[in-house]
C-alpha cells in the first residue's frame, strides 16, 4: 500500500483516561510517576499507530516534570498528538492532566514529547506520512518539533 502524502493532527489525536487506584500508588496515596509515564507512552503510541497505520515503537521520551500530583479516586487524563513526522520516526506531543471528579476541578500534571518509529515485520524502519497543521497551534508545535529534533539528533552523536 502506498504511503499517503500527509495527514491531519486531528486524524490522530489520541485520548485517554484513568482512575488512580491503589495499587498504582505509593504511601502518600500518590499515583506513582512511572505509572503516569506508561499512560503517557501508551496514550503517544496509540496517536502514532493512528497517524502511520503502522506498528511503532518507543525510541525515545523527552525529559518530564510532574508539577502535580494525582491523588487515589483522581481521574488521570491524557491528551496526545502527533506534532511532526519525519522519515519514519514522528513526535507525539502528550499532555497530563488530574481531574478531581467529586470537585469537578482540573489541575496540569505534566507533558511530554516522545519519538515514534515505524517499523516492518523485520523491525526495519519505514516511512510514515507527514502531518498537514491547521491551526495556529499545530504550526507552532510543528515548527517546535523541528527544533527538538535538532537537539535531540545532536545529543545522539554525542
Ligand atoms: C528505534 C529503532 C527502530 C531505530 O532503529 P535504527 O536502526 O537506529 O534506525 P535509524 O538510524 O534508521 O533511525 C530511524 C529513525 O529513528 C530515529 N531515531 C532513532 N533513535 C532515536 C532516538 N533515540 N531518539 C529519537 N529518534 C531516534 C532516527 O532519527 C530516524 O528518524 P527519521 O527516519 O525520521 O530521520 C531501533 O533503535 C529500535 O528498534 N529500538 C528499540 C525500540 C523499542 O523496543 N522500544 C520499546 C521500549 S524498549
Amino acid at each position: 500500500m502506498d504511503t499517503p502524502q500527509g495527514r491531519y493532527v486531528s486524524e490522530s489525536v489520541s485520548e485517554y483516561s484513568e482512575l488512580a487506584l491503589p495499587n498504582d500508588a505509593n504511601s502518600l496515596g500518590n499515583l506513582l510517576g512511572g505509572k503516569i509515564m506508561h499512560l503517557v507512552d501508551l496514550a503517544a503510541a496509540i496517536a502514532a499507530m493512528r497517524h502511520a497505520r503502522n506498528v511503532v515503537v518507543t525510541a525515545s521520551m523527552d525529559h518530564m516534570d510532574f508539577i502535580h500530583p494525582v491523588k487515589l479516586g483522581q481521574l488521570v487524563r491524557l491528551k496526545a498528538s502527533v506534532n511532526r513526522a519525519f522519515r519514519t520516526s514522528m513526535e507525539v506531543g502528550v499532555k497530563v492532566w488530574m481531574e478531581d471528579p467529586v470537585k469537578g476541578t482540573v489541575q496540569h500534571v505534566s507533558s511530554a514529547y516522545l519519538t515514534f518509529v515505524a517499523i516492518n515485520p523485520e523491525g526495519k524502519a519505514v516511512p510514515v506520512p507527514q502531518v498537514i497543521p491547521e491551526s495556529a497551534d499545530e504550526h507552532r508545535r510543528y515548527a517546535q518539533a523541528g527544533e527538538r529534533r535538532e537537539y535531540r539528533l545532536a545529543l545522539r552523536r554525542r
